[in-house]
């Protein structure tokens, strides 16, 4: 009898250890790669890294690499190449991340919104969607110290409900949906963990 995970008894210790093991036994070729989807301000890297280190899983963040690997910042990438560019680096650094046998990935909130892209990753691990108001992420996002190209335009508001509006139905097509408004961090994980159990348990017999 699999574990409820709506249960409010399911201590965090048995949570994390019916995730691992559900992620382990799962017949898939999927394995443990968690894959962090959503839009710009819904918290994708704090809970990427939150959910890697309660799972003992390695972390990465595709902006991360992509600040790594061309040893530039993102803003700079955007000004100085266009956004063209950054998708093409942004799809290169995805296929590397999801060559990782285990890790869970925070993407940006454009890496997935690229048919291509998402499929790759739909495949290569488990998607799972931080859905959040667009409200609330507008909120977030403009008190938030990172630089973000896309909405540093004389009318952020316009361009941010566009494009959420536009990149939803591909938000929408995660294994798992997880809504953390209002929630901190550490409780986030816990519904983020809730949410993949009850994935697991109602896929049971299926690959
Ligand atoms: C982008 C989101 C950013 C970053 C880049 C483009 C987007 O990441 O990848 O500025 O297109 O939404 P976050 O989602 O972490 O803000």
């Amino acid at each position: 009898m699999p574990l409820s995970p709506d249960s409010p008894d399911l201590s965090s210790a048995s949570l994390v250890q019916s995730v691992r093991a559900a992620l382990q036994q799962h017949p898939s070729q999927k394995g443990a790669r968690l894959i962090l989807t959503g839009f710009m301000g819904c918290g994708k890297s704090t809970l990427g890294r939150k959910l890697a280190q309660t799972l003992g899983l390695p972390f990465l963040d595709t902006d991360k690499q992509i600040e790594k690997e061309t040893h530039q910042r993102i803003p700079d990438i955007f000004s100085l190449y266009g956004e063209e560019h950054f998708r093409e680096v942004e799809r290169q650094v995805l296929e590397l991340c999801l060559q990782q046998p285990q890790a869970v990935v925070a993407t940006g909130g454009g890496a997935l919104v690229e048919q291509t892209n998402l499929d790759l990753a739909l495949q290569a691990g488990w998607v799972i969607y931080i859905d959040m108001p667009p409200e609330q992420l507008l909120e977030r996002v403009l008190f938030s110290p990172k630089d973000r190209p896309l909405i540093d335009v004389p009318n952020p508001e316009d361009v941010f409900f566009q494009r959420f509006e536009e990149r939803l139905p591909f938000y929408q097509q995660a294994h798992v949906s997880v809504e953390t408004a209002g929630l901190r961090p550490e409780q986030a994980v816990d519904v983020l963990l809730r949410g993949l159990l009850a994935y697991f348990n109602s896929q049971q017999g299926a690959v």
